[in-house]
């Protein structure tokens, strides 16, 4: 294989990887999938969250405390989330992690 096809290969790998990234950027994908209930600050304090009665995750110990793995499960398996977050992947999840310990107020 020529020296060309190399680089260009390795171009393209580049691109999907930055593009992969991208698909998994947290902030993005919190405001997809979570801030509609959840709200920018995770306060909870939009509309729908208000009827829901969503908790503030502002100070949370659940979500300060607990492990990025224990929160996935808990995000997971949270009765009141439906179809959209509980068919999010692992790695879509684990994504949005920090973002809500950065909510929550962790350091
Ligand atoms: C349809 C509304 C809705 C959506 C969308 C939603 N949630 Fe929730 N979430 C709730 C409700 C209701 C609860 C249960 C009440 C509570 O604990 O605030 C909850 C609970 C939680 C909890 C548990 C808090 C605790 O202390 O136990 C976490 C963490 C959480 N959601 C994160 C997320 C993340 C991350 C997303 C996006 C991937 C998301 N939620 C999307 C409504 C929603």
């Amino acid at each position: 294989m020529g020296l060309r096809t190399r680089w260009m290969m390795m171009g393209g790998a580049v691109a999907l990887f930055a593009s992969l990234a991208w698909a998994l950027d947290g902030d993005a994908l919190y405001k997809e999938k979570c801030v509609k209930c959840h709200g920018e600050t995770g306060k909870g304090d939009t509309p729908t969250g208000k009827s829901m009665k969503v908790q503030s995750i502002v100070g949370d110990p659940k979500v300060l405390d607990a492990s990025a793995e224990e929160l996935v499960k808990a995000i997971r398996t949270n009765k009141k989330h439906k179809e959209p977050v509980k068919k999010m992947s692992d790695e879509e999840l684990e994504a949005v992690v920090p973002v809500i310990k950065r909510l929550a107020g962790a350091k």
